[in-house]
């Protein structure tokens, strides 16, 4: 149980905090930065990052121009997939300070007119958690047990997983217990590291729990939340055993295509029946509709984001319906590669599945789970989701073109009306870092498939501030968790601001346009590009022309607002995105 209005703790505490912030709806057209707090600015030395570091930054964002800020998590946890494994859902971890830390953050974003949202992992909580130790101190069929996904093994004496189920980090997803007296016990699951076990959703006590969970966030004044695993927390009657098609992502994602004879509500069943036991099940949006009262029960406009891997986009937006999350991670739009017509094809299916629930389209390029998009939209190699990239993998790609390509589909995104999510680095300009010591990786994926999948510990390099300080200016120290490569000095936050040309110019660019134009609440109507590997499109009074191609085209006559690299002499290059004033 949360300990709530927990304000009088400390002598230095602050106010119970509402959002002070106006509200109009703001998260229809808001552009989102995603803060990985391990990775963004460490205050004390350690190579961690933390909360204070965040606060001491947090002008860097409003510079930048960003609305909100959306925070992975610094609870207490063991770390074991890097804080998405909760010890104490109402607490931080001395990793990244204290809750007074965390208030002193918010109130200094809410400050500078930045809302925050935090991350909340409810599929599963960390085997640390006293709920977990709990249930393994306490009898099979025990209401503590009960918490969790507890099941007897198969097999003459139990020595079989319950099902056939993988975790998406690799290995099967249940692990055995061991009973006090030293004999093998029930199995439980868990969907991602064994030290993650999933709760049993179906169970009331689980419900309550969370309702507390935030209520204990809202109190403190946070803007909403990011549900991590929106898909995944009811599972399917009776766990059936279930063997995956060559077409999903291990979070999810494509189920079967349905034939182009069947009607709509045919072929949405027939997908449901595809899909895994675990994911996108009905009863998951009963939870949301009662998470959205409480929500609705605080002033200002909290919000909550769905990391929901469902395709097609029509079934992602159920998770947005009116009465539940107010957004959608547009992951299939992320999954996209760098071509016009695919391009158009997803945008569109983007806009037309979210207005048909009254939400707005999220886009997004890339976050602490995938490839980061300057080296991903130049890979030539397919490369699933989760499994990164390293020094052996194939299809590496060639940094230039990668960074080329990022800088134009960030400068097409950018434009898009609805809701815009930045990771913490793009704006650099950032790559993966691919040469990552094997004996520095730390994602579970890593270690659960003996090393055969890099993992995303490539994507959350601590970023470089400073060109010519320790760490670059990450902390006042040398020290970072994860190694940082010799050459991102140029890349650092000090060498681009201001500078011409720079990635970070043309982000700070962007995001003023897109607000002086209002782009955001903007409608998209497409233009004829000319050219097949052209995107051309009207949104207000903005024309943006998006060259996918390896050639350049004719560049179309007008006053050149954005451009995300060099134009030729009426030319716009290959690979280059350009915004016109129409
Ligand atoms: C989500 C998070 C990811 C984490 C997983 C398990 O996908 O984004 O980082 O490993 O959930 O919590």
């Amino acid at each position: 149980m949360c300990k709530r209005l927990a304000f009088d703790e400390g002598t230095d505490s602050v106010s119970p905090m509402t959002s002070v912030l106006p509200s109009t709806e703001w998260w229809r057209s808001a552009v989102i930065y995603q803060i990985y707090p391990r990775s963004f600015a460490d205050s004390n030395g350690d190579g961690m990052g933390d909360l204070l570091g965040i606060r001491d930054r947090l002008t860097a964002l409003t510079e930048l121009g960003v609305d909100a800020v959306w925070l992975s998590p610094f609870n207490t946890s063991p770390q074991n997939d890097a804080g998405y494994d909760v010890a104490d859902y109402c607490d931080v971890d001395p990793l990244f300070g204290t809750l007074n830390d965390f208030d002193s953050m918010t109130s200094r974003a809410h400050e500078l007119g930045l809302r925050v949202i935090v991350d909340l992992v409810p599929n599963h909580s960390s085997s640390e958690h006293r709920w977990f130790q709990e249930a393994l101190a306490a009898p099979p069929g025990s209401p503590e047990r009960d918490r969790y996904i507890f099941r007897d093994g198969l097999g003459e004496n139990g020595e079989l997983p319950p099902n056939n189920w993988d975790s998406v980090f690799g290995g099967r997803a249940w692990t055995r217990t061991e009973n006090p007296n030293g004999s093998a016990g029930q199995w439980y699951l868990h969907l991602f590291d064994s030290t993650q076990p999933d709760f049993d959703w179906d169970n009331p006590w689980v419900r309550r729990q969370f309702e507390d969970v935030l209520r204990f966030w809202l109190d403190r004044g946070v803007d909403g939340f990011r549900v991590d695993v929106a898909h995944g927390m009811i599972k399917a009657d009776g766990l059936p055993d279930w063997t995956p098609s060559s077409a999903g992502g291990s979070m999810g994602g494509a189920g079967t295509a349905a034939g182009a004879d069947v009607s709509e509500a045919a072929a949405a069943d027939a997908r449901a029946a595809a899909r895994a036991p675990f994911w996108a099940q009905e009863g998951v949006h009963e939870i949301y509709r009662e998470w959205r009262k409480v929500l609705d029960s605080y002033d200002g406009e909290r919000i909550l984001a769905a990391e929901a891997w469902v395709d097609p986009l029509i079934d992602m937006a159920k998770w947005v319906r009116p009465d539940e999350m107010h957004q959608a991670f547009n992951f299939p739009y992320l999954e996209t590669p760098w071509d016009a017509a695919q391009l158009r094809t997803v945008i569109d299916a983007s806009i037309n599945a979210f207005s048909e629930v009254e939400a707005p389209s999220t886009w997004v390029l890339s976050n602490h789970d995938v490839v980061r998009h300057a080296s991903r939209l130049a890979l030539t190699a397919e490369n699933p989701q989760g499994h990164g990239i390293g020094p052996e993998s194939a299809g590496l790609p060639i940094p230039e073109l990668g960074l080329r390509r990022a800088r134009a589909a960030s400068a097409l995104m950018l434009a898009l009306p609805g809701s815009a999510y930045i990771y913490q680095g793009e704006e650099l300009g950032l790559p993966e870092v691919i040469a990552l010591p094997d004996d520095a990786r730390q994602d579970p994926t890593w270690f659960r498939t003996n090393g055969e999948r890099y993992g995303r510990d490539g994507c959350r390099v601590p970023i470089p501030w400073e060109a010519d300080s320790p760490a670059y200016g990450f902390g006042p120290s040398d020290a970072a968790w994860l190694p940082q490569p010799a050459d991102w000095a140029p890349l650092a936050r000090d060498a681009q601001r201001g500078v011409e040309g720079s990635t970070l110019t043309m982000y700070t660019l962007a995001l003023a346009l897109r607000r002086a134009h209002d782009l955001g609440d903007g409608e998209l109507e497409w233009l004829d590009a000319g050219a097949e590997t052209v995107l051309a499109l009207r949104n207000g009074d903005v024309l943006v022309y998006a060259n996918t191609g390896a050639s350049a085209v004719v560049l179309p006559a007008g006053e050149v607002l954005l451009s995300s690299g060099p134009l030729g002499d009426a030319e716009l290059p290959a690979d280059t995105t350009v915004w016109l004033r129409g």
